[in-house]
């Protein structure tokens, strides 16, 4: 039946991958592969005394349709939490719930992208958005990513060859997968760019609020003067994934036409849930419940960073983020991350991640791979660790060295 199936659904198959991380679900194994919150972070208690009250002040009404856009007292908390966290000034009118960033990624992807239609993506990338972006079957033009963020002397030369590419994608905070954080320097750039180029800008923020150290920089958003920077977040990382709900902020015409695009698929975010969250937004301190969280995760990255100083092969290198979910390790070049997983590091150390290749649109970069912290104990982070750098240091003492790699 898979020659009934349309082309671009077939055009990136990750079944090897799913294949093994369906051999890594074994309890023996650690895995560092998922970007999942801790769940006893959650504030259950908290959001089911919210989903009571929603349906009780509401009514009957709250379970019949209602509009596209989303809950206005919701759209208003986030409108102004835009302008007192991340510095961009939002009415409730330029903003719309989505279910979760994902279905705001897919959204913004089908507004703008025809098929072959030339786009950034930062290599490596959040593979969530390769698997929406892949659907509309554009061209990727990959810009690297350093410390500082996507390189945008890198994406001056890529504009000024493609002159076509439309849209730019990037993870400013915290990114997924190497954890780094866009310089304040660069997100202007990025708009200037943006604006001599004629080019919109997908700014994909869900990890903003997890900072464990150091000062916010604006949202990238905050910098637009042409109404070119679509932002989009979420509420997956800082109260629930289940909840599935996440926002688009964009100027007024993105904003018509995206409105028009969720209709057609859904028709509107659950209500019940999005009444639940404007309850629990009127009645809990979320601000004391990211500075929980954080408190909690920055202990865990302190374990994992620690874990990987003192065992893993001074060969390799990592990221050392500031927030976020998701550390970056850079193998030596010529090491095949996947392989690697596949073939010793899963049989023999029991120990799962996210391999490099999956994470470049090219699928061309295979010597690194991501590791996530958040949804582990310490004791899991440092055995798990401690595992893989036995495994690393003895393949790596015999691997061979060929030409292509990623090194921040
Ligand atoms: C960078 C990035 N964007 C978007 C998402 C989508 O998350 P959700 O749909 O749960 O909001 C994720 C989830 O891991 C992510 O890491």
């Amino acid at each position: 039946m898979k020659n009934l199936f349309a082309e671009r659904v077939l055009r990136n198959d990750t079944s090897d991958l799913n294949e093994i991380f369906k051999n890594s679900r074994n309890p023996e194994n650690i895995s560092f592969a998922g970007g999942f919150p801790d769940k006893q972070l959650f504030p259950t208690q908290a959001l089911k005394a919210a989903y009571a009250r929603a349906i009780d002040q509401a009514g009957p009404a709250i379970f019949q349709y209602a509009s596209t856009q989303g809950l206005l007292s919701l759209r208003q908390k986030i409108a102004d939490r835009m302008a007192t966290h991340a510095g961009v000034q939002a009415t409730a009118a330029n903003v719309m719930l989505t279910q979760g960033g994902q279905q705001a990624i897919d959204l913004v992807a089908k507004l703008f992208l025809n098929r072959s239609d030339a786009m950034v993506v930062e290599g490596p990338t959040y593979m969530g958005a390769l698997a929406a972006f892949d659907t509309y079957e554009p061209t990727y033009y990959e810009v690297p990513v350093d410390k500082h963020g996507m390189d945008t002397d890198r994406l001056r030369t890529t504009l000024a060859a493609h002159p076509e590419i439309k849209l730019i994608y990037t993870v400013p905070d915290f990114h997924n997968p190497t954890g780094t954080t866009m310089s304040a320097k660069r997100r202007q750039t990025l708009v200037a760019l943006a604006n001599q180029y004629n080019v919109m800008i997908l700014e994909d923020s869900p990890y903003r609020d997890l900072r464990y150290s150091g000062k916010a920089v604006p949202a990238i958003k905050h910098y637009d003067t042409e109404g070119r920077v679509i932002f989009i977040s979420s509420f997956s990382k800082i109260l629930s994934p289940a909840l599935r709900t996440g926002w688009i902020v964009a100027a007024t015409p993105v904003m018509d036409a995206l409105v028009g695009l969720k209709s057609a698929i859904d028709v509107q975010s659950p209500n019940v849930t999005l009444a639940a969250i404007d309850q629990y937004l009127a009645t809990n301190d979320i601000d004391a419940h990211i500075a929980t969280i954080n408190q909690q995760y920055r202990v865990k990255r302190d374990a994992m960073l620690r874990a990987l100083d003192r065992y893993f092969p001074s060969t390799v290198n990592y990221t050392r983020p500031a927030g976020g979910f998701f550390i970056w390790v850079t193998l030596p070049a010529g090491i095949d991350a996947q392989a690697l997983l596949r073939d010793v590091v899963l049989p023999q150390a029991h120990v799962a991640y996210v391999p490099a290749s999956c994470q470049f649109a090219s699928r061309q970069v295979k010597n690194g791979f991501r590791l996530n912290y958040t949804s582990l104990s310490t004791a899991d982070i440092t055995s798990g660790v401690q595992r893989l750098g036995r495994i690393l240091q003895t393949q790596l003492a015999v691997a061979p060295q060929p030409k292509l790699s990623f090194q921040f």
